[in-house]
């Protein structure tokens, strides 16, 4: 069961992400993007948008550099301060993509106009966000010290899977918890290709912490611009 959980399905679900992705780009590549509703509604979005995408780049940039370096993590660790800080960071950049999110997901459920354009994919990735951010949270704030645990156990399982060898033991001895949080980051990823998650691959989300004022024309049949919109 864990063998196929955690030792085949990662690499069905990521070969998926992969065609997909090139499926996208062969069939429909110019609806690569995130779809951006801001000319519909942009306070809301501001107060979720932005705290969701500082908080969760910088936390998966923690996940990736664990991945990377986890010596280096666990030497941080070792003097108790440092794994404070750590931690606690952690769970505050947590905490600020978890309001984020729950922003997010209330201006899609309560603004009439961004309702109308929200499809099922929407609501299936707001799902997944969420269950993501909430188990995230649940490893730092009921198993303690995740980032030590992150290194010794999680990592080297990810390691088994990118050298072809996958020793799902590690996973096993983790908590229900974080079964899921791991399962559900590979449902995550295998989402990529077919959701407006697309513009996450396009690293958009960096220029859009900082881009200018945003131009939205509206274009109608006939060809003609009936309206140009300037907002932020
Ligand atoms: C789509 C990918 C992922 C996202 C969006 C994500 C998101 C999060 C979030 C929001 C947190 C809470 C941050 C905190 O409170 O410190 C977290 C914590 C954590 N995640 Fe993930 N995660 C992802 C993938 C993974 C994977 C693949 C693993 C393991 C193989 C993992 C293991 C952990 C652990 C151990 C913690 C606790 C860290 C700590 O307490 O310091 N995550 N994650």
């Amino acid at each position: 069961m864990y063998m196929f959980l955690f030792g085949t399905m990662p690499y069905v679900l990521v070969a998926i992400a992969v065609v997909g992705v090139f499926w996208r780009f062969n069939y429909n590549r110019f609806s690569w993007s995130s779809q951006s509703s801001e000319f519909l509604e942009n306070k809301v979005l501001f107060f979720g948008s932005f705290p969701w995408h500082y908080g969760i780049i910088l936390i998966l940039l923690g996940h990736i550099i664990g991945l990377i370096i986890p010596g280096g993590l666990l030497w941080w660790n070792s003097v108790p301060v440092r794994l404070y800080i750590l931690e606690l960071t952690g769970l505050s950049l947590g905490f600020l993509a978890f309001f984020g999110l729950l922003a997010l997901i209330y201006r899609r459920l309560t603004n009439v106009r961004v309702k109308a354009l929200t499809n099922s994919w929407d609501v299936i990735i707001l799902i997944i966000l969420l269950i993501q951010v909430i188990t995230g949270l649940g490893n730092s704030i009921f198993f303690r010290w995740g980032s030590n645990w992150y290194a010794a156990s999680a990592v080297p399982w990810m390691w088994s899977l990118f050298s072809f060898n996958p020793d799902t033991t590690y996973v096993a001895s983790l908590p229900l918890n974080t079964k899921v949080h791991i399962f559900n980051a590979l449902i995550f990823i295998a989402f990529i290709p077919f959701s407006r998650l697309a513009h996450f691959v396009t690293i958009n989300p960096i220029k859009y912490l900082s881009r200018p004022y945003q131009v939205v024309r509206w274009y109608r049949r006939g060809g003609s611009t009936t309206n140009v919109v300037q907002y932020k």
